[in-house]
């Protein structure tokens, strides 16, 4: 009588060979054709954002805070007028910029610090650098503060948000 746990040469390939047929007949080579779409940004949106007077330019104080909301009631949002020149700032000395002020470790309430100006979160400590787009400094958080664009109309010395740059804490996209 065979050994029926011994399985020859021969016998390991005929099992193995058709199954292996059919697995080659399945894999498909990777190709940048089949990838899959990469995931969407949830700070984009495909609703438009909401262009929102803020202030006039001239009435913003370097270092103030002014606090307003944006792109809707829930989203607590401060501009500042920083003083000097930074990438992304508007008005007519191109230093006024917008964050959320909500942290994106848990969402907890940043504070602007003139001294150094920084958004300082006073729940786990995360710091992001106002001068610099919201950069997380230090702390929990590993996002950067979402950045609000601003629009600045000369005629009327208007500074306006018309969109958000990163994605507001709490949210799977910035307009709900
Ligand atoms: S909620 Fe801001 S650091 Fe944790």
């Amino acid at each position: 009588m065979p050994d029926t746990t011994k399985l020859n040469r021969r016998g390991f390939l005929k099992l193995s060979g058709g199954g292996g047929v059919a697995a080659a007949a399945t894999l498909v080579p990777f190709t940048s054709a089949n990838a899959q779409a990469a995931p969407a940004d949830p700070s984009k949106t495909t609703l438009n954002y909401p262009n929102k007077a803020v202030t006039a330019a001239q009435k913003l104080t370097v270092d103030a805070a002014l606090p307003f909301s944006y792109p809707d009631e829930r989203s607590p949002c401060t501009a500042i007028k920083l003083g000097s020149p930074v990438p992304g700032g508007v008005g007519p000395d191109r230093d006024i910029v917008a964050y959320s002020t909500l942290c994106t470790h848990m969402g907890c309430p940043t504070i602007y610090d003139n001294s150094t100006k920084t958004f300082k979160c006073p729940c786990h400590f995360s710091e992001f650098d106002a001068e610099k787009a919201g950069q997380m400094i230090c702390g929990q958080a590993t996002e950067n503060l979402p950045r609000v664009l601003l629009r600045y109309d000369e005629a009327s010395d208007t500074v306006s948000a018309v969109g958000i740059d990163g994605l507001i804490y709490g949210r799977q996209a910035n307009i709900i």
